[in-house]
């Protein structure tokens, strides 16, 4: 018995935000199969989504939203729990990036990043709390980046959303668990996604999408703070957490390296 079939999601109801493609999709289709309802939370077209969750016998509601807007997480906890009459898990898989250098790069480019990445996910979580905690259960999931652990060049508005993400998602567990409700982070892998096709490596270098969100769905229960697709991501990651800087200087001169090897196999 794998572990969906083991912690059966039937009847439950699950928020995924950014399910309208890549990862968050991959996580909102696992999670479909294993027995939840969905709500995908993103702005461009979802029918991808929606016909693979119908498809599975499972319930689906889209609400095209923007995450850094003030005003969604409202609408979406209110929408959510008026469909469905609950709200069980909260997955926070909205993100965008900017590949710029720090120094290079202006205020609205950091805020555009911190208000999906950051404050979308903080706020939705604001609004999401109150009904958890009167219902004393509920689980809600960050997606983290290892970038956000152990620095990389290039990427810093994004790295530093990830980083306080690292920090937010311990202090609400802390301070939620009388209320029956965990919180975790999800950690893929550099995975074969639009947000990631400004990271120059080569294709076989990036994981597949619907293999890392199915992995991640499937393991959604699973007790530990931090929740990998597999095995050696999760080995990885514990090796990030605890050389950070020597994993971001190491990957940044590896990818450095794959780039110019490209270039000069071009000029040839
Ligand atoms: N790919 C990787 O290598 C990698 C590695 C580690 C972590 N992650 C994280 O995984 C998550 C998913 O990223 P991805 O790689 O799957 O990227 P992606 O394919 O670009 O998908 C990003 C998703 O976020 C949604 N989104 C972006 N801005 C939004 C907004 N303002 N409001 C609502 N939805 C918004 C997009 O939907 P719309 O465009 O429809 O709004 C889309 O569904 C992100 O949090 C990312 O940081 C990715």
């Amino acid at each position: 018995m794998n572990a969906l079939e083991k912690f059966s999601l039937k009847g439950k109801t699950a928020i995924v935000t950014g399910a309208t493609r890549g990862l968050g999709q991959g996580i909102a289709i696992g999670l479909a199969e294993a027995g939840a309802d969905i709500v995908c939370v993103g702005r461009s077209d979802d029918s991808e989504t929606r016909s693979k969750v119908e498809g599975l016998g499972r319930q689906y509601l889209n609400l095209r939203l923007d995450v850094g807007e003030e005003s969604a997480p409202e609408q979406i906890v209110c929408k959510t729990v008026e469909h469905f009459g609950k709200l069980d898990i909260l997955v926070n898989a909205a993100g965008i990036t900017r590949r710029v250098m720090a120094i290079d790069i202006d205020r609205k480019d950091w805020q555009d990043v911190l208000d999906v990445n950051y404050f979308g996910a903080l706020r939705l979580v604001k609004s999401v709390l109150p009904y958890m905690r009167k219902a004393g259960k509920g689980r809600m999931i960050f997606t983290s980046s290892g970038v956000g652990v152990t620095g990389f060049e290039n990427i810093s508005p994004y790295a530093a959303s990830k980083g306080a993400i690292e920090s937010l998602a311990k202090c609400l567990q802390i301070e939620n668990e009388e209320y029956g409700i965990t919180f975790h982070l999800f950690h893929p892998p550099l995975t074969n996604t639009k947000s990631a096709s400004g990271i120059s490596v080569p294709i076989e270098f990036k994981a597949e999408a619907k293999k890392v969100g199915y992995g991640l769905a499937d393991r959604i229960w699973k007790k530990k703070f931090v929740i990998c697709h597999s095995a050696i991501q999760t080995a990885q990651m514990k090796f990030s957490y605890r050389h950070p800087l020597f994993i971001g200087k190491m990957m940044t001169k590896a990818t450095k390296r794959v780039v110019e090897v490209e270039k000069s196999e071009d000029l040839q």
